[in-house]
């Protein structure tokens, strides 16, 4: 235990530091490529928003069996130690705290908090969009739509805690005339006349600390893996289940569309006219056409929860059958230069296997998007 005049204490330990400012750059990758570089990098938005949620969950655990300032317990005070804590900065006379003062840790809650519950509306968001990772197969499309709006809604609100905690700090500096951001690198703060710093009690900072983040770091490894990757098969037209005929007799002049493209009176209405099908003679004898109009219409975007059938079934009006003329369609590709459709080897807007390398799956997960380069195959 020390005591002297101009010591310095050590406030911050290790895992703190590196803790809070990994964080800084899970938050800030995840924010950038949530908010800034959209779907096609959801893969690097799991990661960042895995990693920081490993974080959090061993800060959590640091957080009852830590060093002495990191502990909960010693600077979880409660609203009324800080609305105490108002009152004496309004009156001008805060005292100092080493650790986080009551309305800091306020600040901490809320962070951990808001963090905890974007990586559970992330998750719950993507399974019922996408239908991947742990919630892909109990979540419905609407639900997981939902999810990821309040998911966005936590990410401002986020971003505006982070804001009041930069600037929080900042006065705080000023206040007690502490470089506060040199101590979260350092981990040490000058003692004033009197302080003394708190005894260690009996943390075992590194050993512990290894063994928290390597269990934090794999447990998110592992659920990131799985949620970036598409789930096997989609009720009811799984890759197994094409049926064999439409395969055979409409991948002739261009992919075999996954029936839940379509909603069923546009596939009744394109079956119904093949003999002008875009210009060309798609006529297959009668038999046939029953049998792929029945089985399109089974197989309809209304039997299938993905977000293309949601998305894709509202059709525009002078195009009843067309996909890339629907609303959504031209949206999403609203960006993409009309001279990558026309050039080789993507040659057509109908061509989506082309960029979306599970096309005939009818998935379109965004990180298996990729538009390729002129003449690559
Ligand atoms: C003889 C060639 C040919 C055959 C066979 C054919 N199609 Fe087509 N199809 C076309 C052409 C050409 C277009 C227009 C492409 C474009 O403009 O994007 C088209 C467009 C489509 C579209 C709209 C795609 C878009 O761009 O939104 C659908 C859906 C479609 N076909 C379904 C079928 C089905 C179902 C069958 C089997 C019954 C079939 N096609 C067989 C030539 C063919
Ligand atoms: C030239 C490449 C290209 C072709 C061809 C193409 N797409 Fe896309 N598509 C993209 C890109 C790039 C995006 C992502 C746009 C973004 O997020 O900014 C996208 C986005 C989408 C999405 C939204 C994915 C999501 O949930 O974020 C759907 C659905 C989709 N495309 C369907 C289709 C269908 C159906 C076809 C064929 C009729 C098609 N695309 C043809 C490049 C292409």
């Amino acid at each position: 235990m020390k005591s002297a005049d101009h010591a310095k204490i050590r406030v911050w330990d290790l895992f703190v530091r590196f803790f809070h400012w990994t964080l800084v750059v899970a938050v800030s990758a995840a924010a950038y490529s949530g908010f800034l570089l959209g779907g096609t990098w959801i893969s690097a938005h799991i990661w960042a928003g895995s990693v920081a949620t490993a974080l959090i969950l061993a800060r959590l655990l640091w957080g009852i069996w830590g060093s002495p300032y990191a502990r909960f317990g010693n600077f979880v005070k409660g609203p009324r130690a800080a609305l105490e804590h108002v009152r004496e900065l309004r009156s001008g006379a805060g005292e100092r705290h080493l650790g986080h003062n009551p309305l800091g840790a306020l600040m901490i809650l809320a962070l951990i908090t808001t963090i905890l519950l974007l990586a559970l509306s992330g998750t719950v968001g993507l399974g019922g969009v996408f239908k991947v990772g742990p919630f892909g197969f109990a979540t419905t499309y609407q639900f997981g739509n939902t999810t990821l709006s309040l998911h966005k809604l936590l990410a401002i609100w986020l971003l505006v805690l982070v804001g009041l905690h930069i600037a929080g700090a900042v006065f705080e500096g000023l206040r007690t005339r502490e470089n506060l951001v040199k101590a979260m690198v350092t981990g040490y703060k000058e003692a004033e006349p009197g302080e003394i710093e708190q005894p260690a009690g009996k943390a075992r900072p590194l050993l512990v600390t290894s063994l928290f983040t390597a269990l934090a770091a794999m447990l998110f490894w592992g659920g990131a893996t799985l949620a970036s990757r598409p789930a096997p098969d989609l009720p009811p037209v799984g890759e197994a289940a094409f049926d064999v005929t439409y395969a055979d007799e409409c991948s002739a002049c261009h992919i075999a569309y996954n029936p839940s493209l379509m909603g069923e009176k546009s596939w009744t209405l394109l079956m119904s006219n093949l003999s002008d099908h875009f210009g060309e003679d798609a006529s297959l004898d009668p038999a046939t056409t029953e049998e792929l109009t029945r089985w399109l219409a089974a197989n309809a975007a209304e039997t299938v929860d993905t977000k293309p059938a949601h998305m894709l079934r509202h059709m525009a009006d002078n195009a009843p059958f067309t996909i890339t003329e629907t609303p959504f369609w031209k949206l999403t590709h609203k960006n993409i230069p009309d001279t990558v459709f026309t050039r080789p080897p993507v040659y057509d807007n109908g061509n989506c296997a082309a960029c979306h390398s599970d096309a005939e799956s009818g998935r379109f997960y965004p990180a298996n998007i990729s538009i390729p380069k002129e003449n690559q195959k």
